[in-house]
Parts: C-alpha cells; sequence; structure tokens
C-alpha cells in the first residue's frame, strides 16, 4: 500500500472532483429539466435535494475513501465488513453501467464540434442528430471519446487526472462566463431567462408524483454518487483536509456550472425564436445546432460551446473509469496502462447497443435513474449511517477543525431524513418503471 498514488494537492482532488461531478449532466441535461419541469420550483426541489440528500451522501463517500485509502470495493473489508464488499461491487457496476452510456454522448459531442467548425449540421439540425446519434457514426464517436479518456487515465492519478483537470475545470467555469455574460447582449434574451426560471406550478401538479425521484437522482447523477467515483478520489487524498468543507465547495461549484448552463442555452434560443420545447437527449443538441448557423460567429460559437461540453465530459468519464482502474491497479498484476486498455475495451462492448439504438440508450439510462443509483446511495448510507456510524463522525471530523455539532448532526440527518429520502426515491422510481 506504500505506493499507492495520490493527489499532490488539496486543489488537485478539488479540482478533479468537481471535474467529475461537471458534466453532461450540468449541460446537457439540467437546463432542460429544470424548464420543462417547472422552471424555478423544478430548482427549488433539486437544490432540496442536493442540499439535504446528496451533500451527506458524497461525505459518507468522502468517509469510507479517505478512512481507507483503497478502492471502493475493498475498503468496506478495510473497515473490517467482508459482506459490505457486494456494496462497494454494485457502486462500480454502477459506475460502469452508465460510463457505457455516457461514451455515447461524448461521441455526439465531438461529432457536433466537427459539425460545427464544418457547417454539416447548418439547416438541417433535427436531420442531422438522426443520422449521428445511433448506428456505426456513434460507434466510431463513442470509441474516439473513449480512447481519450482511456489516454488520460493510462497516465495516472497525479500525472493523468490530476494535471488534465488543472487546466479542464477552470476553462469550463470561465468559457462558461464567457459565453453567459455575451449571450446578455442579444436581442430577445430575456425570453430565455424567464422560460428557464420562471415558477410553473400547473407542471408541477401534473408531475408531483415523479417530481421527488426525478431531482433526488438527478442530484446523484450530477454529484457523481453512487457510482463509487467519490469514494476513489477521496481515498487519494490526506487527513488534514476537511471534508465537509471539500463537499461544499464541489457541490456549490456544480449547481453553479448547471445554472450557468441554462443562462447560456435559453437566450440563445429565445433570441433566434427556437423552440426548446423538448427535453429528451437530443435536446440541446438539436437546439443549439439550429441556433448557431443565425447567430453572428455561429461556427466558432458552436466550436467553443461544444468544445466545453466536451471538456466536462471528460474530466466526468475519466473518473468513472478510475474507478475500475483503481479496484484493477490494487487487486491485479496487470499495469495500470493495461488495465485501462483493457477496460475500456469491455465499455465499449457494453456501450454498443446504446451507440447503435436509441431505445437501448434510454433503457440503460432509466435503470441508471431508477434503480441502480438509488440503490447504491441507499446502501452505502445504511452502512455508513448504522454500521460505521460513531467512527464515520470521527473520520469526518479530521481536520474539520471547528464545527464539533457538525458531525452528530450529519449522522442524525443520516440515519432519518437521508435515508427515508432515498428509500422513497426509490420506491417511487420502481413503481413508475413497472407501470
Ligand atoms: N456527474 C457527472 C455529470 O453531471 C456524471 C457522472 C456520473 C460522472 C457519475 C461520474 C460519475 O455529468
Ligand atoms: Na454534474
Amino acid at each position: 500500500m506504500s505506493d499507492r498514488e495520490t493527489w499532490a494537492s488539496r486543489l488537485g482532488f478539488l479540482l478533479a472532483a468537481i471535474g467529475s461531478a461537471v458534466g453532461l449532466g450540468n449541460i446537457w441535461q439540467f437546463p432542460f429539466k429544470t424548464a420543462t419541469n417547472g422552471g424555478a420550483v423544478f430548482l427549488v426541489f433539486y437544490l432540496v435535494a442536493v442540499l439535504l440528500i446528496g451533500f451527506p451522501a458524497m461525505l459518507a463517500e468522502f468517509i469510507i475513501g479517505r478512512r481507507t485509502n483503497r478502492n471502493a470495493v475493498d475498503a468496506f473489508g478495510e473497515l473490517g465488513f467482508k459482506q459490505w464488499r457486494v456494496v462497494g461491487g454494485l457502486g462500480v457496476f454502477t459506475g460502469f453501467w452508465i460510463l457505457s452510456y455516457y461514451n455515447v454522448v461524448g461521441g455526439w459531442v465531438m461529432r457536433y464540434i466537427l459539425g460545427s467548425a464544418t457547417g454539416a449540421y447548418f439547416g438541417n439540425s433535427a436531420e442531422y442528430f438522426g443520422a449521428i446519434a445511433s448506428g456505426p457514426e456513434a460507434v466510431v464517436g463513442q470509441a474516439l471519446f473513449l480512447l481519450i479518456c482511456v489516454g488520460i487515465v493510462a497516465v495516472g492519478v497525479e500525472d493523468g487526472i490530476e494535471k488534465a483537470t488543472k487546466v479542464m475545470v477552470p476553462s469550463i467555469v470561465l468559457l462558461m462566463i464567457g459565453m453567459a455574460a455575451w449571450v446578455t447582449t442579444l436581442e430577445g434574451a430575456g425570453a430565455g431567462y424567464s422560460y428557464f426560471l420562471s415558477p410553473d406550478f400547473s407542471t408541477l401538479a401534473a408531475n408531483a408524483g415523479d417530481l421527488i425521484p426525478f431531482a433526488v437522482g438527478q442530484a446523484f447523477f450530477t454529484l457523481s454518487l453512487g457510482m463509487a467515483a467519490m469514494i476513489t478520489y477521496s481515498s487519494y487524498i490526506g487527513d488534514d483536509e476537511s471534508l465537509p468543507v471539500d463537499g461544499g465547495i464541489i457541490v456549490v461549484t456544480n449547481t453553479l456550472v448547471g445554472v450557468l448552463a441554462g443562462l447560456v442555452v435559453f437566450p440563445i434560443l429565445f433570441a433566434i425564436n427556437v423552440s426548446p420545447d423538448t427535453s429528451g437527449p437530443s435536446a440541446i443538441f438539436v437546439a443549439m445546432a439550429s441556433a448557431f448557423p443565425q447567430l453572428p460567429g455561429g461556427r466558432l460559437l458552436g466550436v467553443v460551446f461544444f468544445g466545453v461540453v466536451l471538456i466536462a465530459a471528460i474530466s466526468s468519464a475519466i473518473s468513472l473509469l478510475e474507478v475500475t482502474v483503481s479496484y484493477g491497479v490494487d487487486n491485479t498484476s496487470y499495469s495500470r496502462v493495461s488495465l485501462a486498455a483493457m477496460l475500456g475495451v469491455v465499455l465499449f462492448v457494453l456501450g454498443f447497443p446504446s451507440a447503435w439504438d436509441l431505445a437501448w440508450f434510454g433503457w440503460f439510462d432509466t435503470l441508471a435513474y431508477k434503480l441502480f443509483l438509488p440503490l447504491s446511495v441507499l446502501l452505502i448510507l445504511v452502512f455508513v449511517g448504522w454500521v460505521l456510524s460513531s467512527n464515520a463522525v470521527a473520520e469526518l471530523r479530521q481536520g474539520t477543525g471547528g464545527l464539533r455539532a457538525f458531525g452528530p448532526t450529519w449522522l442524525w440527518m443520516v440515519r432519518t431524513v437521508v435515508i427515508l429520502g432515498v428509500l422513497l426515491t426509490l420506491v417511487l422510481g420502481l413503481q413508475t418503471l413497472f407501470l
């Protein structure tokens, strides 16, 4: 264990974890889900889900990772609870499952960068998506995206992931702020802001049963929880860091980038009168692709916009890949490079159905949201809250300085509100899955 890798610095960990959190969820999903589910009303549900359930659950994963400095499966054994390794296994599986179709979207994004540069989608944005989103074109895109991620993870934690995310995360934030500032100058932008954020209680009433599982599932996905990513990343940090402070920074930054994405997307769409009334996987691609051709400097703007989406997608995908590579590094004699390559091949095969046919893509995504994610988080919370319990609080307090009351409050919350909230999410989600 003495030669196990670590982050070079606290900032390195923070940026890598923010890189994991800030991803397609923030840009490709969040703005549209917010706009079509009641605007500011959904935002409130989502913020409550993030603060009340996501944030405490993130701390639970940090505790497991940092206490043991082990991969997400063996961490449970290291803590003395071998039977619970299956929970780590479920997390690793969930991460792998999600990554398999996340790569497909990564491939679409790469294709749209090219399409922006050449103008290939100009004038036929819906057909273009149809042509590249599934079948052979999507399979090629998925493979290329995977190749980039495998390359970064193969280099290592400090030299690969840490160095890459140190450049990527600040670029995402700065370019997003830049674009959000620029769109304020567009005529007609105002309607976009109100479409994004104005509260709509009618959709709320219609979707009430769906809204809680939806907001909580989105909170897990966007914060990279339930897939062993945060366990793995926190297994490379030291005892002097404050977990609540680090977690707070990650949660706040992740939310800000999601809101920023909405403040970029909708003003552009409304400025050129594109109707954004869809929230499926194609939403951002089709809408933005019909907007860029009509804007001054549209090609460049498209390259920059989809470029930011690509950076965000890569910095998330590498965290999922690292989960399994980390397990392999700790448990096999294969090198990091061969593990990354082999897992890349497995992921390609697992993602093939999603790349080939959008129906499979939807099926993978639905199962992840409604079953694997909430189940995985629920079991982690039960473990940390009821099995580790006071040991978990002790770990949380390491490096926390003041805030003595935080630990017990957090534990009480995990044991009650958080677990019940996730249980409710799981039950409601499964109900819609089978109805
Ligand atoms: N959090 C990422 C996003 O919002 C997705 C992700 C999920 C990344 C799970 C890592 C682990 O896009
Ligand atoms: Na996110």
